[in-house]
């Protein structure tokens, strides 16, 4: 039987995949209305769970449990609040439910350092095709040129951030002071623990990944009046790309590639597409792989332009090398699991990401049911929850008497 913890946590999951900005389904943005209501929700719970509650210039949602010595140090867990379109109830908001779920845990003792559990406010890259908003703010690493990317309809972040009610020019209200470490809890979003049996994983490093736009632009033109050997179809060049990509990547051992997201205009049926937007996404624990792979795609690109008289246009919008999480925060994660519980790559992004190279950080994994994420049937099981909460609270404590770092 499922410790109560958990069947509240899956319940809390459950609830805010309901707080959307789609009638069904979960959609979530940056500081859209409906994350103002899932930040109104999780902070009753973390007030709730006697955690002081704050929100940070750039929209991240944080509750502190001091502890002996309040702001000498500092240990953080969350994950993100913002959703992909149609997402599942668990991707990001397990990290944050489970992170408030700990700190009950630990409602009567007073431990040797601040706990702070924070719900960043953007990690899927989707409203500004940017990612890792929240949790580079608190990095320092939220630059001008980054506060003033639109989204679709021309709202810059900065805007957004200002039509929320924050202000910008405080950012640096989003440094965490002294920081101990920074542990997440997340779905592992994929097979291989469920193929293998088992319930949670420890995660040694996060795979590194490129991103793109890419332009194929040619010329309109009429559907019924232009013989084939005259166009110059935007359209048809993009597909023989996107099937480049896809070979390629099947030609490399766990490279993975992505076009997600195309544009056609004028996007009409009679008229032959002038000029197509891409998305890629590329990925691989090996740098140089990665790198070598996204320099042939950008060429097959381009020869397929040329060959076909279009223009390329393409612009790296991102590029983060693989992050190892913190050997010793890591072993102490060992230490608090039971024995041969697996140390694995994780193919998706987080925001331990980007906290590691400034923060010491760790992370676990949770089986993902199907192996399905970013899905609306994604899920997890209360047994797993159950045991990660039991690692959590064993971590938490063992940091509490001997941390492995000062
Ligand atoms: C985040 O979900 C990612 O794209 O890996
Ligand atoms: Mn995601
Ligand atoms: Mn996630």
């Amino acid at each position: 039987m499922p410790n109560p913890d958990s069947q509240t946590v899956i319940a809390r999951c459950r609830e805010l995949a309901a707080v959307s900005e789609m009638p069904h389904g979960t959609f979530r943005t940056f500081l859209s209305p409906a994350m103002k209501r899932c930040y109104e929700v999780v902070a009753e719970w973390m007030k709730n769970s006697g955690l002081a509650v704050r929100i940070d210039a750039a929209g991240n949602l944080r509750g502190v449990r001091a502890g002996i010595e309040p702001g000498k140090r500092t240990f953080v867990m969350g994950s993100h609040l913002d959703t992909v379109r149609d997402a599942g109830a668990f991707d990001g908001i397990l990290g944050v439910v489970m992170a408030i779920a700990l700190t009950g845990g630990f409602a009567d003792s007073r431990l040797p350092f601040d706990i702070e559990v924070i719900g960043f406010s953007e990690e899927e890259g989707v409203r500004f095709g940017v990612p890792f908003i929240g949790s580079r703010a608190l990095v320092g690493l939220l630059d001008e040129q980054t506060l003033q990317r639109s989204d679709s309809v021309g709202v810059t972040i900065a805007q957004a951030i200002r039509n929320f009610g924050l202000d910008p020019a405080h950012l640096s209200n989003a440094a965490v002071r002294n920081p101990l470490g920074f542990l997440e809890f997340h779905i592992e979003q994929g097979p291989v623990l469920e193929d293998a049996g088992e319930a949670v994983g420890i995660v040694e490093s996060i795979a590194g990944q490129s991103h793109a736009t890419v332009r194929f632009i040619g010329c309109a033109n009429h559907a019924g009046t232009t013989p084939m050997r005259l166009r110059r179809d935007a359209l048809t060049a993009a597909a023989e790309w996107m099937v480049a990509v896809e070979r390629r990547a099947q030609s490399i051992p766990a490279l993975v590639a992505t076009t997600g997201k195309i544009d056609a205009q004028p996007g009409v049926s009679n008229v032959i597409a002038a000029e197509v937007t891409i998305s890629l996404d590329i990925r691989h624990a090996a740098d140089d792989v990665r790198a070598g792979a996204y320099h042939e795609l950008r060429a097959a690109g381009a020869e397929i332009a040329e060959k076909r008289g279009l223009q390329l246009l393409w612009g790296d919008s991102l590029s983060l090398n693989t992050v190892r999480m913190d050997p010793l925060l890591t072993e102490a994660l060992q230490a608090a699991s039971p024995a041969g519980v697996r140390r694995m790559v994780s193919g998706a992004g987080h925001d331990a990401m980007i906290l590691a190279p400034h923060i010491p950080s760790a992370m676990l994994f949770l089986r993902t049911p199907g192996g399905i994420s970013h899905h609306p049937a994604e899920n997890v099981g209360p047994e797993d929850v159950d045991l990660a909460l039991q690692i959590g609270h064993r971590f938490i404590e063992d940091m509490s008497v001997r941390s492995p770092l000062s």
